[in-house]
């Protein structure tokens, strides 16, 4: 485990370093609001870096940046929004510290006499978050406008057209949420293991095309009160929503600064839980509830245990989920039936994020980790729980158990959704 974390820092590092690899312009300016300038997340990556790894969490002790200079980088003391006018580090000065701290953390990874999963876990926490900026600072890219930064992504595999749209998961218990000992890298909000009884229910195959969402379109969707809940068809109302964000009205889409048609196989992202719940129920299905999202995902109804990945217990390959980033878009719906569950559920893993009808609660048995803050002042807010990782996730920061939040009016993620019907 000390070496895959090692590695697993020095992946993360790698992407960091890459997108930050820009003029000093493009690294302070705000290119959204809904962003922090991408210097911001480079220090505040080393910030938390020093804090967790260095000073084992406690904030009282000095860190290698001076308190006055460290508080900038408190994400609960400065919104998204007013980072741009602190007086952040400049793009050297972040890149030397987090240098700096890199280093000290690996002679401390190196000098760890006894390495335990317990005493390992900081390090993977770490490496997590890291990544989970560099999925941040990809969605910072996308909102960017100017030429293109990053160039079109990497080749990924064709899709194939699929024999059925759903499958069934039928009822009974099964085995929701990890230990630590069997994901080491779990953070506090996947655990524990407990045992759920669910009803049956029907999931779709793949998550939902842009092909199929230019259909909802189309049929008048987006004008159509009816398949709005309250609160989405006000917040449709007041944001002028139309279409998912980053399309045109022509038919073609802005990716990373350049301009394209829309692929018609390719699952839809940038849509909200909003404009999600809208689209499902228009087509006659709802959202899973993220307990049965994790079941169709991991659960072995043969062997009766769960499975490490939705393919089995083996390590990610790229025939399996597109995953890591390099695409810098999701892969047409069918291009990974390697990849399917027990249940025969594909695309599960990577992709696209999904939207799920479930607000972000602890399982019976949540303990925070040495990172308190990361769950818990979130429980019981308005917040919807997405699953499954998109094509921006990096290294070991996803899994059949990992949940991820956002506000359900939120699109510049890179979230989509899978439908899932009652059984009766
Ligand atoms: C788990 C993605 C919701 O970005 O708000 C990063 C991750 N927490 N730094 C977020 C996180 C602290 C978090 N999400
Ligand atoms: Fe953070």
């Amino acid at each position: 485990m000390r070496e895959q974390i090692a590695q697993g820092l020095e992946d993360a590092r790698g992407r960091t370093l890459r997108l930050t690899d820009l003029d000093e312009p493009e690294l302070t300016a705000q290119h959204s609001p809904l962003m922090s300038p991408l210097v911001w997340d480079l220090a505040h990556i080393g910030q938390q870096e020093d804090l967790w790894l260095l000073r084992g969490g406690n904030a009282a002790a000095q860190g290698l940046l001076s308190c006055k200079i460290e508080s900038l980088y408190d994400a609960f003391e400065h919104p998204r929004a007013t980072r741009v006018d602190l007086p952040l580090l400049s793009p050297r000065e972040a890149r030397g510290f987090i240098g700096d701290v890199r280093g000290r953390v690996l002679d401390g990874l190196d000098g760890l006499a006894e390495p335990t999963p317990e005493r390992l876990f900081p390090y993977a926490m770490v490496e997590q978050h890291e990544q989970q900026h560099v999925e941040t600072m990809l969605a910072t890219h996308q909102l960017r406008h100017g030429a293109p930064l990053l160039g079109a992504g990497a080749p990924l595999p064709g899709g194939r057209v699929l024999p059925a749209d759903s499958v069934l998961v039928p009822a009974g218990p099964f085995t929701l949420g990890v230990d630590l000992d069997d994901e080491p890298w779990s953070l506090d909000n996947e655990r524990p293991a407990h045992t759920v009884d669910l009803p049956a229910f029907r999931i779709a195959r793949v998550p939902v095309t842009n092909g199929e969402w230019q259909a909802f379109i189309a049929a008048g969707g987006y004008d159509q009160r009816e398949w709005w809940s309250e609160r989405g068809w006000r917040h449709r109302v007041d944001a002028g929503l139309e279409r998912p964000l980053f399309w045109s009205a022509d038919g073609s889409r802005r990716r990373f600064g350049l301009v394209e048609q829309v692929p018609a196989d390719e699952p839809v992202q940038h849509v909200c839980y909003f404009e999600a719940e809208a689209y499902a129920a228009w087509a006659g299905a709802r959202l899973p509830t993220e307990q049965e999202w994790e079941k169709a995902c991991a659960w072995d109804p043969i062997e009766g245990r769960r499975r490490r990945w939705p393919w089995g217990d083996a390590d990610w390959t790229p025939e399996l989920a597109n995953l890591g980033g390099a695409a810098l878009r999701p892969a047409p719906v069918g291009a990974y039936e390697a990849g399917a569950s027990a249940y025969g559920v594909e695309q599960l893993m990577g992709d696209v994020w999904e939207w799920t009808s479930s607000d972000i609660e602890p399982w019976a048995g949540f303990e925070t980790m040495l990172y308190a803050d990361y769950s818990a002042p979130f429980f019981g807010g308005d917040y919807k729980v997405l699953r499954g990782g998109s094509w921006a996730v990096g290294g070991a920061s996803v899994r059949p158990s990992f949940r991820n939040w956002d506000l359900p009016i939120r699109r510049q993620i890179f979230s989509g959704l899978r439908l899932a019907w009652n059984v009766v």
